[in-house]
């Protein structure tokens, strides 16, 4: 088209008009064309790319995957929450042990038979243990505090050479509380716990004491509530006994009083101690202590 206009000069001028009109028609036809079909393929390109690349709107989305407390850390949050409201400080005591201060120093002599009641992980050093119970940590806080009062509680892991049942792991954990004053007495001891469960199964709950025995402390019991599963009717979490057993307790012995640093004629104080996954069965419902270290996503992810 260039060329053809470009030579219309060589033409006789009669013919110029005619030949220029109908350049500049097939130019603009040309042009016309070019467009329709640049709008075209621009077209065919933009209903492609709407099927093939389409988002339905209407599905549903997809959830994303929200990591959640264990169920032993939020179990025990709560109880350390309920602790704390008391005035009791979280006081942090290692798991790997002496044996001086997992028994020796909480009143249970070299072969006395209550060491039995704990199946201890040994170490290769012959001091050094696994702790069996939380109870040792009581010997630290007393040593670090002593003379003053004090209340504390200390979570933490527990190892027991056991045999795992539904009931029973090697590694669990515990809460232990312990309150010492001039003054504390057995009735402080039971109010603080009235108060805990109270809290932790809701208003109107009843405890029970029963007696026992812990090389220290004097006297021991354990202490039961009134089952929040059936509402004391009886059912398989409370063996048809309307009671549920929590923990063991008692008034801090004379002896582990004096290994902590506190005159007992002027001291005294009481103890108590839980397990935590017993309190997370029974609040939410689980029913084997196997699933809490299983690491199954399935048990984490469906639990609170
Ligand atoms: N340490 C005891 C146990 O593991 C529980 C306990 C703690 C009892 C404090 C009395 C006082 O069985």
């Amino acid at each position: 088209m260039t060329d053809l206009l470009g030579g219309l000069g060589q033409l006789p001028k009669e013919q110029r008009p005619l030949v220029g009109k109908s350049a500049n028609e097939i130019k603009v036809a040309l042009e016309a064309a070019l467009q329709e079909r640049q709008e075209a393929i621009a077209q065919d390109e933009m209903s492609r790319a709407l099927s093939a690349e389409g988002v339905d709107v209407t599905l549903p989305g997809r959830r994303p995957i929200v990591g959640k407390y264990h169920p032993t850390t939020t179990t025990m949050r709560e109880i350390v929450d309920i602790f704390n409201l008391m005035g009791f400080q979280v006081y942090d005591a290692p798991e790997v042990e002496t044996d001086e201060n997992n028994f020796e120093l909480l009143n249970f002599p070299p072969d006395h038979p209550a060491r039995e009641m704990q199946d201890t992980f040994f170490t290769t050093s012959p001091d050094v243990i696994l702790r069996t119970h939380t109870s040792p940590g009581q010997i630290r806080a007393m040593r670090e505090f002593a003379p003053q009062p004090i209340r504390v509680i200390l979570p933490g892991k527990c190892y027991r050479n056991e045999d795992v049942t539904a009931r029973h792991e090697m590694m669990f954990y515990q809460v232990e509380g312990l309150a010492i004053g001039r003054n504390v007495a057995f009735s402080d001891l039971k109010g603080v716990l009235l108060n805990f469960f109270n809290q932790m199964y809701g208003e109107g709950r009843k405890i029970r004491f029963r007696k026992s025995y812990f090389p220290f402390t004097e006297p021991s019991v354990e202490v039961d509530v009134d089952c929040i599963l059936c509402g004391a009717q009886g059912c398989r979490m409370c063996k048809y006994s309307g009671w549920l057993e929590i923990l063991g307790a008692g008034m801090v012995h004379p002896v582990v009083l004096k290994n902590g640093g506190y005159d007992p004629a002027e001291f005294s104080g009481f103890a108590f101690g839980m397990g935590i996954e017993r309190q997370a069965i029974l609040k939410r419902g689980i029913d084997d202590i196997r699933y809490f270290y299983d690491n199954d996503v399935r048990f984490l992810e469906r639990v609170a």
